[in-house]
């Protein structure tokens, strides 16, 4: 049986180690893929720290990759062996991303558009998938289930709490898409003409205003009822100050799980994330069709990468400066194949 190197969690709040594992076989309609790149996501430290999500130890982290089509399960269509991929991972050994290959269904996979590389791709699954159940899908608000991206909502304010944030960066692109303006946004001043190229019109320096004054000031420049907040920060008040924005019968997306309408009219939808789950697979299918084609055209364009050195064994130390807040608008990105 060949085998490969892979990051363990060896045991729940254990020590992440370096090891070797079986390289599985994919069984009907999935793939084995060869991971070039695996992004790094704050859920991956807080597993660690927590010990949530994952029901088997030793265990594969990492949820966001990009490789080559190794190997093709049994009626798998349109996809051949060297194929470039990008997708999703999930809380299973099989289809995790911290390791030299995994397996994904096949369809929830987008082939590697030409204009970007491996690393980049590795920035999109996770969090523009969670941007896009969180508006897009029938899950969340519902803004455009298709994905059609027609700017219909043309003239309406939004707000994206957090912008700098990986999923943030796709919340404001989405809502430039669908029309939406002005497109106010909260997050450090360094980041502000990034943002803005992505579609915020207005970037709140969180540096300057504190949390606390940020919905007055949010309203301020909308200069009409805000009907919709995309909260992409999880820090205790982040979704409390994301509702105050909101008016009368508006609509908060929100990545902090345990957000929760107030049942007054005003709408929360608690986001869950990932294409994999059966209740989640049939808009996931959705976004996967859609998606390699939005980034090809350059409508949806990735987080900007920072690399980690030594492979797998460098992914610690990443999600060390995760935990810490140390990092700022940019993507950490792994080489599985560059592990000692
Ligand atoms: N529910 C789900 O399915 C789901 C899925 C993905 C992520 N999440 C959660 O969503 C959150 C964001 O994830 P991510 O990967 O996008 O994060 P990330 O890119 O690692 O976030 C880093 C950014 O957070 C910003 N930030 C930190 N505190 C902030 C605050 N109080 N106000 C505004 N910006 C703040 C920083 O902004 P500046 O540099 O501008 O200061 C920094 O750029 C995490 O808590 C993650 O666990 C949930």
């Amino acid at each position: 049986m060949s085998t490969q190197k892979v990051l363990y969690l060896e045991k729940a709040k254990g020590p992440f180690v370096v090891s070797d594992a079986p390289i599985l076989k994919p069984g009907p309609g999935q793939l084995s893929v060869k991971v070039i790149s695996t992004a790094l996501n704050p859920v991956d430290w807080k597993i660690q720290a927590f010990d949530f999500f994952i029901s088997k130890y030793p265990a594969i982290l990492g949820t966001d990759l990009a490789g080559d089509v190794a190997e093709i399960g049994e009626g798998v269509e349109g996809f051949s062996k060297g194929d470039k991929v990008f997708f999703q991972g999930f809380f299973a050994n099989e289809f995790a991303g911290f390791q030299q290959y995994t397996l994904v269904p096949a369809d929830i996979v987008g082939k590697l558009p030409s204009n970007i590389n491996y690393d980049q791709a590795s920035t999109i699954p996770l969090a523009f998938t969670t941007a896009a159940f969180g508006l897009l899908g029938p899950a969340g608000v519902n803004l455009d289930p298709t994905l059609e991206f027609k700017p219909k909502y043309s003239g309406q304010p939004a707000v994206v709490y957090g912008g700098s944030t990986s999923v943030g960066q796709f919340a404001i692109q989405i809502f430039k898409h669908l029309g939406y303006g002005p497109i106010i946004t909260y997050a450090s001043a360094r980041h502000a003409d990034f943002l803005k190229s992505l579609g915020a019109t207005h970037v709140v320096d969180r540096g300057q205003v504190p949390s606390s004054g940020f919905a007055e000031v949010a309203k301020k420049i909308a200069g009409a009822p805000i009907k919709i907040v995309f909260n992409s920060v999880i820090d205790g008040e982040a979704s409390t100050i994301s509702l105050n924005i909101v008016d009368g019968d508006g609509e908060v997306a929100d990545v902090n799980p345990e957000a929760k309408s107030p049942g007054d009219g005003r709408k929360v939808y608690a986001i869950f994330g990932n294409s994999h789950p059966p209740n989640n697979r049939e808009f996931g299918r959705v976004i996967w069709k859609a998606l390699p084609k939005l980034v090809q055209d350059g409508l949806i364009v990735p987080n900007r990468v920072e690399k980690l050195p030594n492979g797998l064994a460098g992914i610690d130390g990443g999600l060390q400066k995760l935990k810490d807040n140390k990092v700022s608008g940019v993507k950490l990105v792994a080489s599985p194949q560059e592990t000692a």
